[in-house]
């Protein structure tokens, strides 16, 4: 009888506890950070609900300058009041809520409801605060958007490779921003970020990397969410570009993974140490029982060829780990080589080749001090004149030039070699004593920066003649590295 009678009590209370509110909780509260642009309205949509027994006293809008606290509006029995200077701007919404209007770049700050109630004669006071980050042009740290190339490769641990990471931004949100970019590849893809980081929208690059240019852009119809006027939508510093060089970037992922690969073999080569001493451990092993032989030959015998077998077991353990552990890693590497040797031969083609050059001296009619007409030995030799002597630089760079003449008397010669007229190089040659037929070869080498139209030549002060074989005189010239 008891009993029952509480249970009639605990059910009428928990009845009215579903029915009525006890207590001051918030229904609706924006953002910790909340955007705006100069000149928009921003809406801070605080709402709360309050129980029963408590009384609303009063509910304040506060702004935390850098400053100082302003009071921007408060409702007191039931009457909203803003204040000065915020009386033309700002306005209530649903209970909480605040609505400020022509946004200025000054009115980046905290602000804060307070809502100040009474419970039981005593004052209780519940205060919320949003940070508003008020944007102007574009949302980046100097209004226009940048794209770069990191300097270094970076490890991707989830996909467990090396990468080249490119990063657009600087944004200014003190967030996650409400936009996103959108990424072009020189192969004309249009990949999503692969992450946000500190101002920063990022794209990784796997091998192979194609080299070009990629940009980034923020959609049209995002412009508005970072503040873009729409006179401005076709500014091109909305679109940010970064070369990315193939070769370079090759190399620093190629270089990376050599890194990585030396610290593997490292280890690899401790393991095979460990392997090492287990041998060593049954060869000695192996010794010991040798010495027990004259007690239990046979026996011994046996255990002999089974440590043998052992031994062959573990050294073909070890070799064929090493063997498969080295050809799976050096794949990757074996193809990436190979393509830059083909980069490199088609660099070569395109420059190197064109320009090597060896004229061989044919002509024994030479006039002094005038370019010595030779014969070209390859077909590729189309800079070489051979009806005025003259070779023209194709590229500028750096040239490798070797000559050789060899007259058939022995006679007191010097051979010039001469850049547009003006002498670079002298080969002296004297007579040989006691020597009537032969005098020396008359010989010189130089690297020399040439610059593309160029013209070169040989020259000579004797007539001659020269012995005219390809090993006895001869005009080589070589491209070694073409400028930029
Ligand atoms: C806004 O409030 C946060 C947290 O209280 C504080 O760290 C920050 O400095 C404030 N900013 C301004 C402009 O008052
Ligand atoms: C990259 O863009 C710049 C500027 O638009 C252009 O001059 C250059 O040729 C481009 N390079 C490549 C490899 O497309
Ligand atoms: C080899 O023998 C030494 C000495 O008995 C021991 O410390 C070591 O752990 C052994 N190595 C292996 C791989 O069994
Ligand atoms: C390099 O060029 C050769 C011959 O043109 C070709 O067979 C090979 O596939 C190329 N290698 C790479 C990695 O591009
Ligand atoms: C050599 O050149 C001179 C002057 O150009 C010319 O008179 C002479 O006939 C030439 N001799 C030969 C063998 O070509
Ligand atoms: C010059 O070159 C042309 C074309 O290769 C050739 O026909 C001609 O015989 C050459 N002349 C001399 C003097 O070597």
């Amino acid at each position: 009888m008891k009993m029952t009678s509480w249970l009639t009590t605990f059910s009428i209370v928990m009845l009215s506890a579903f029915g009525t509110t006890w207590c001051f909780e918030w229904e609706s509260l924006p953002e910790p950070v909340v955007y705006s642009c100069v000149g928009r309205e921003v809406t801070f949509p605080w709402e709360f609900k309050a129980g029963d027994a408590e009384h609303i006293r009063d509910i304040r809008w506060l702004f935390d300058g850098i400053f100082d606290s302003t009071m921007m509006a408060a409702v007191t029995d039931g009457y909203f009041l803003s204040h000065a200077p915020y009386s033309q701007r700002v306005g209530q919404l649903a209970n909480g809520g605040l609505a400020l209007s022509d946004v200025k770049l000054a009115d980046a700050g905290n602000y804060s409801v307070e809502v100040n109630v009474e419970v039981e004669g005593s004052l209780v006071s519940h205060r919320h605060s949003v940070l508003l980050q008020v944007g102007d042009g574009l949302m980046t740290q100097d209004g226009t958007l940048t794209a770069s190339q990191d300097p270094v490769a970076l490890w991707d641990s989830s996909e467990q490779q090396w990468t080249i990471r490119l990063t657009c931004g600087r944004f200014t949100f003190l967030g996650q921003p409400p936009v996103h970019v959108i990424w072009t590849t020189p192969t004309m893809e249009t990949p999503a970020s692969s992450g946000y980081d500190n101002g920063h929208f990022y794209l990784t690059l796997s091998s192979p990397v194609v080299g070009g240019n990629y940009t980034c852009h923020i959609p049209h119809h995002l412009l508005s969410d970072v503040c873009v006027t729409e006179s401005n939508y076709d500014n091109p510093a909305l679109t940010a570009r970064v070369l990315v060089c193939e070769v370079k970037a090759r190399m620093s992922l190629l270089e990376a993974e050599h890194r990585t690969l030396k610290a593997d073999n490292r280890e690899l080569r401790q393991q095979g140490q460990v392997q090492d001493d287990a041998i060593r451990n049954l060869t000695s092993e192996n010794t010991e029982l040798r010495q027990h032989q004259q007690v239990q030959d046979d026996d011994i015998r046996n255990l002999k060829s089974e440590n043998m077998e052992l031994r062959g077991e573990l050294q073909q353990t070890l070799t064929d780990t090493l063997t498969h552990y080295t050809n799976y890693q050096l794949e990757p590497i074996r193809n990436e080589v190979h393509s830059l040797w083909n980069i490199t031969r088609e660099l070569e083609r395109l420059h190197g080749q064109r320009a090597a050059q060896k004229a061989e001296l044919r002509t024994p009619n030479i006039t002094v001090d005038a370019p010595i007409k030779m014969t070209p030995l390859q077909q590729t030799a189309s800079d070489y004149d051979n009806t005025t002597g003259i070779y023209t630089v194709p590229v500028s760079g750096w040239y490798s030039v070797a000559y050789q003449l060899f007259p058939r008397k022995n006679v007191w010669v010097y051979v010039d070699l001469l850049n547009n007229g003006k002498r670079v190089a002298r080969a002296k040659c004297d007579k040989v004593e006691h020597e009537k037929e032969y005098s020396q070869t008359c010989h010189s080498s130089l690297t020399l920066h040439l610059q593309a139209g160029d013209g070169l030549w040989i020259q000579s002060n004797w007539a001659g003649p020269y012995w005219t074989a390809p090993w006895d005189s001869f005009l080589t010239i070589v491209l070694v590295t073409p400028d930029q």
